[in-house]
């Protein structure tokens, strides 16, 4: 039996010594931006910290495999946990100096199902994280954790909506668009923080219509443990469907229903 406690703290250990690196490479004036084969950037910040969590792993799990956004996804098996690694959500803000960016660190058990999720925006000093069954808290400014819940609002018309852009949602885009029209109120957040803000009960809705597991491993456990639903925009549940929805859990059908009509 694993002691998802125990991983946690490594998480947390893992998220720290990101921050170390991100921090200092945030506005570096000499940062190295290069362009990936999908045309997506990279900098040398996201590679550093994909190496370096994938070293201290290996140190403190060996039997563990890893799964990340910039050095690949191996093999995996029945038997094995696997970490998955963002090392920064949010480079296309890292590198133009806007402040929300994050790593994010999950760990699955071996049916796929997230455990373990800590989500680090250092520039906006706030750190997220949860385990199964443990609840769901940010800490603010390396403060004492505090615990978070989804809101409470139970009808559309009365919801507010963080996503990150228009571009991607194919057949649904007209829907998306009308569905802003509904709703009490829409913002752009963008990327793992319209995500967060559900779990906090600030935002009651955050959906992406094109996502890795990488992407969304670390946000799915936070929002679940904070009360609410993660599920990909047919409603399957967990984080391996390409996309995303995170809610309250109380509109998540409603808002499922009117952006498949
Ligand atoms: C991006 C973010 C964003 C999503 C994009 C991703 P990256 O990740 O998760 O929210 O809309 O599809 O590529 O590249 O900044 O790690
Ligand atoms: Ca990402
Ligand atoms: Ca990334």
């Amino acid at each position: 039996m694993r002691d998802l406690a125990q991983d946690l703290a490594l998480a947390q250990q893992l998220a720290d010594i990101a921050d170390v690196i991100t921090r200092d490479r945030y506005q570096s004036l000499d940062l190295v931006i290069e362009t990936k084969p999908d045309l997506t950037p990279v900098t040398d910040a996201d590679k550093s910290v994909e190496a370096k969590l994938r070293e201290v792993i290996a140190a403190n799990r060996p039997d563990d495999l890893v799964v990340g956004e910039e050095f690949g996804t191996p093999a995996l098996t029945a038997d094995n946990y696997y970490w998955v690694i963002d090392p920064i959500d949010g480079t296309k803000n890292f590198l133009r100096g806007i402040p929300t960016w994050a790593t994010l660190i999950g760990l699955c058990n071996p049916a796929g199902e997230v455990v373990v999720g800590v989500v680090s925006a250092p520039a906006l000093y706030r750190r997220w994280f949860a385990h199964s069954g443990g609840g769901a808290f940010v800490s603010e400014n390396g403060g004492t954790p505090k615990q978070i819940r989804v809101s409470q609002v139970r009808e559309l018309k009365d919801a507010s909506l963080s996503y990150s852009d228009l571009v991607g949602w194919g057949t649904r885009k007209m829907a998306m668009i009308t569905l802003q029209e509904k709703i009490w109120r829409s913002r752009g957040l963008g990327d793992f923080w319209s995500h967060m803000l559900v779990a906090e009960g600030a935002v009651d809705i955050a959906v992406e219509p094109v996502l890795a597991l990488w992407d969304m491993a670390a946000l799915d456990i936070v929002v679940r443990e904070a009360g609410g639903s993660f599920t990909n925009l047919d409603g399957k549940p967990g984080a391996h469907g390409g996309n995303g929805v995170s809610s309250n859990g109380l509109l998540h059908n409603d808002f499922l229903t009117a952006l498949n009509a």
